[in-house]
């Protein structure tokens, strides 16, 4: 891998992508804030989303909801009953484990349950582990905790021996919805909750759109915002929060159809991620099967990314029948149904789900586009720079840049005049600035010397850095225009430059 997280950490707070939120007071468990370059980037994750999704095609239409709901929703959907996840205390390691870092090899009695779990600085890696272990493939327990097993079966898989197995509380079941009062009366029938998936929200609202676009199946309703889960064990940096953001899609379509819809999203969604700048070799998909998959789902895909602490999750794409739409119609008493006007069919719509994490993949686009280079003076050659070595060899000079696709980049575009001591050429760069930042996100920066400032630019990921110099307003007016990422420069007359841009950085 380029990037270590502790590399990545580092720059996202030296630059201004990250932070830890409320920094000042000791932060926050789970909670993070993104600084000036982070809110660009992901503004600009979202729109390439919402773009494809509600711009580039007729059949899909927005929505924005409210992030309480009536607690209904969270009935039917059934959060109230099974957004659960038994939590463990684990008296020995005083560690707090969560249902998913529990795994049960077997239940002989009510006391006699061989349980693994893994450490919670743990790499990833270890769930894997810990499933072949279950499956009797690997004997390595390294990076694993053994707690209340019986002793002689304890004996018999690990040898007597080893560490002593922990012992853990008895599991109490603890929903992660937040909670919280509707008006000023804290009592239980003024019970809230902040909304753990904007999902609801679309199925809460589908009769209301129908009506107002007619649409016909299939056609789809998309949302971005923020959901909340009171994760008992937020970590990987922003991986797992406890307030995050979703950009989810539920793509109403005909009963019979699924399989094929199914297919259809997970091929489009994997050419958006690749169109962003993720690429093809570091995206996977995780398919369930069987007890895998939700008993109303036909089918459902993880499109995973390799982050440097291991092969996880970005979305979900989920075959969901109308499992919500139906429970709705049931707990609401209201019809949830479609009609065909061409056959004259009546049905409730079955539903493809692709449900994605903004932060996630800002996460994976940060360690996608980290690199530490170094470049031949003489020749301007690149190459990728040695692991844990800081200085550049002799005759190289050493740079971070950042390969955002264009797209993702906060600033598209940095104005830059030759020299800041000359009002004419100062003004130059001025006029262009104001011109191109009515179209794009652009940074004027006149101090330092030239080559500093390319490599400022480097470092926050901006694609194109344009120069305004002597030649420019005695004689071309034309600019000098610098990749990022060959550091090639051409020359381009000014009247050019908006469209040559609009080319390399538009979604
Ligand atoms: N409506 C379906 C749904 O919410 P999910 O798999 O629970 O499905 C979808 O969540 C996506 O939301 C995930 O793939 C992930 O990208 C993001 N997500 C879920 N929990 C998250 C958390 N605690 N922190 C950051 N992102 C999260």
């Amino acid at each position: 891998y380029e990037v270590t997280m502790d590399a990545l950490v580092s720059l996202c707070k030296r630059r201004g992508f990250i932070f830890q939120t409320s920094e000042i007071y000791g932060g926050i468990n789970g909670f993070w804030d993104y600084g000036p370059l982070g809110v660009e980037m992901k503004r600009n994750i979202k729109a390439c989303w919402w773009k494809s999704m509600t711009q580039l095609r007729e059949d899909i239409v927005g929505l924005d909801s409210s992030i309480i709901m009536h607690p209904k929703v969270w009935e039917a959907s059934g959060h109230v009953g099974n957004f659960k996840d038994p939590m463990l205390d684990c008296r020995e390691t005083k560690g707090r484990y969560r249902a998913d870092q529990i795994f049960v090899l077997k239940h002989n009695s009510d006391e006699s349950a061989l349980m693994f779990a893994y450490h919670e600085n743990a790499p990833a890696p270890a769930e894997k582990k810990i499933k072949k272990i279950a499956k009797g493939e690997v004997s390595d327990y390294s990076e694993v905790a053994l707690l209340d097993i019986p002793l002689e079966a304890y004996d018999k898989l690990v040898g007597p021996d080893t560490n002593e197995p922990g012992t853990l509380t008895e599991p109490r079941a603890f929903n992660l919805m937040f909670k919280t009062y509707v008006g000023p009366v804290e009592e239980s029938s003024n019970v809230a909750y902040l909304r753990p998936e904007t999902a609801q929200g679309i199925f809460a609202q589908f009769g209301n759109v129908l009506s107002t676009v007619r649409n016909k199946v299939p056609f789809g309703i998309a949302q971005i915002g923020k959901a909340f889960r009171n994760e008992i064990n937020p970590r990987n940096y922003t991986f797992r929060s406890r307030e995050f953001e979703q950009m989810e899609l539920e793509f109403f379509i005909k009963p019979g159809t699924d399989a094929e819809q199914h297919e259809y999203w997970v091929n489009e969604r994997l050419k958006w991620y690749e169109k962003v700048g993720l690429p093809e070799g570091r995206m996977h998909r995780d398919i369930h099967e069987g007890d895998a998959l939700a008993h109303y789902a036909s089918a459902c895909t993880d499109i995973m990314y390799d982050f440097p602490f291991g092969t996880q999750e970005l979305e979900g794409i989920a075959a969901r029948g109308n499992f919500d739409l139906t429970q709705h119609q049931n707990t609401s008493g209201k019809k949830m149904e479609y009609r065909d006007e061409a056959t004259g069919e009546t049905y409730i719509p079955h539903v493809v789900e692709p449900s994605a994490g903004v932060d996630r993949i800002a996460l994976a686009l940060l360690c996608e586009a980290y690199r530490e280079e170094w470049i031949n003076k003489e020749t301007g050659e690149i190459k990728t720079a040695e692991v844990g070595v800081r200085r550049a060899p002799e005759g190289h000079e050493a740079r971070t840049v950042l390969r955002f696709a264009p797209c993702i980049a906060p600033y598209k575009v940095a104005v830059l005049p030759l020299v800041k001591n000359k009002e004419e050429l100062v003004g130059k760069a001025r006029e262009l600035f104001e011109q191109l930042s009515k179209r794009w996100k652009v940074f004027y920066d006149q101090t330092g010397a030239i080559g500093r400032r390319y490599r400022r630019q480097d470092e926050i990921g901006t694609p194109l850095c344009v120069t305004v110099d002597f030649e420019t307003i005695e004689d071309d007016n034309a600019v000098t225009v610098r990749d990022r990422d060959t550091m090639k420069q051409i020359r381009l007359p000014i009247d050019e430059l908006e469209a040559y841009i609009s080319n390399i950085v538009d979604f």
